[in-house]
């Protein structure tokens, strides 16, 4: 994050990695795009069907991109850096440093569920007030799709920095203290995007049926964690249709926004998400942590599942980086490879 000037102060700026992530590709970017560069002809368009921060799409902004993830909250910041658009820089700018100024936000939903938890009570006011005003100006027709959506992204980021969690919010640290306060920055999105890129909201399983594109990058999660569980408090603000919020962690009803790929069902849900794909290259990226770690962590779909599924549809090659992990609810670290198949289809001519 860096710090810019405007005529009434500073405010920060906000590049698409400044998120905590699980699963974030974001500094595999360097691996993902050799093997493309090297082992895939021109490619025109990239679809990221399970584009969490969208950190994989960032590294193509210049083909046509189409974004997918199940989660909406994922949706609205992949449709803020990449949506085609347009948008009003200054209307940005000055909503975020009237939200940096606002003393007091009151109370309301967020004060009422979340006080005191992730969060203080104090920014839950800001949290809650800001939200709220996004929604008012854009139906009042004061800011487009594209800004609610910036303006959005910008509120979840600043969330993100001064959560009391480790980045997931399946608890909160009880009796830490409130070290920071909510602060937006101004997330520096392409005014000029692709007039062509389209970003979803889906089951990649749904979606893949109606797109093609040159390369189909694939990146479900890979083990028995729902990222609904995991962001619930992301996705409840980014949805903000203020729902009953229940147990210790606070988490809304989730029953519908769970992913097949996190249960013994993700083999076949792959079967049948390849089968439909349509491009001249898949490229697939999957954590080789099965058997590894503890049961959560363990992969849902093994590598005898993954080459016999890839090998359906054309010449499977595998690629990998390796890197020192540490498996979750194991203190030790464990050798851990980061890898990439790749598909080259063998209809390319779709
Ligand atoms: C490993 S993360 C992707 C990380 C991403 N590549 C990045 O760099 O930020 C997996 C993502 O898949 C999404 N997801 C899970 N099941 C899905 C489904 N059936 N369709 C679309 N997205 C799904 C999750 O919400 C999550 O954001």
């Amino acid at each position: 994050m860096c710090a810019a000037g405007t005529e009434e102060g500073l405010y920060r700026t906000s590049q698409i990695n400044n998120r905590r992530y699980l699963g974030n590709k974001y500094k595999l970017l360097p691996f993902i795009t050799r093997v493309v560069e090297e082992e895939c002809g021109a490619i025109a368009s990239v679809a990221d069907l399970f584009a969490g921060t969208g950190a994989v799409s960032s590294a193509f902004a210049n083909r046509v991109l189409v974004t997918n993830d199940l989660m909406y909250s994922n949706y609205i910041c992949n449709f803020a850096w990449f949506g085609a658009e347009p948008y009003e820089p200054r209307r940005i700018v000055d909503a975020v440093v009237r939200y940096n100024a606002l003393r007091d936000g009151g109370e309301n939903y967020m004060t009422g569920n979340f006080a005191d938890t992730y969060f203080s009570r104090a920014d839950c006011g800001k949290i809650g007030w800001i939200r709220e005003d996004i929604e008012r100006s854009y139906e009042g027709g004061e800011i487009n799709g594209r800004e609610r959506a910036i303006l959005i992204t910008a509120l979840l980021y600043a969330m993100d920095r001064i959560a009391k969690t480790c980045g997931h919010y399946d608890s909160y640290r009880r009796g830490a203290e409130f070290e920071q306060s909510l602060e937006l920055s101004v997330p520096l999105a392409a005014v000029d995007n692709n007039p062509e890129n389209r970003c979803f909201n889906e089951d990649a399983n749904e979606l893949v049926k109606r797109i093609t594109a040159d390369l189909v990058y694939i990146d479900p999660p890979y083990n028995s964690r729902q990222y609904c569980d995991t962001y619930h408090l992301l996705e409840n603000v980014a949805r903000w249709r203020k729902p009953q919020v229940f147990g210790v962690a606070k988490k809304m009803d989730r029953s519908g926004m769970k992913s097949k790929y996190c249960t013994r069902g993700a083999a076949e849900a792959l079967q049948a998400l390849i089968r439909d794909v349509r491009a001249r290259y898949i490229l697939l990226s999957y954590n080789n942590m099965a058997e590894k770690g503890n049961d959560r962590s363990n992969a849902k779909i093994s590598d005898e599942d993954i080459f016999r599924i890839l090998g359906q549809k054309g010449r499977v090659q595998v690629f990998s980086e390796g890197y020192r992990a540490f498996s979750a609810g194991k203190s030790e670290i464990t050798e851990n490879a980061e890898r990439l198949f790749l598909c080259t289809c063998f209809d390319e001519e779709r």
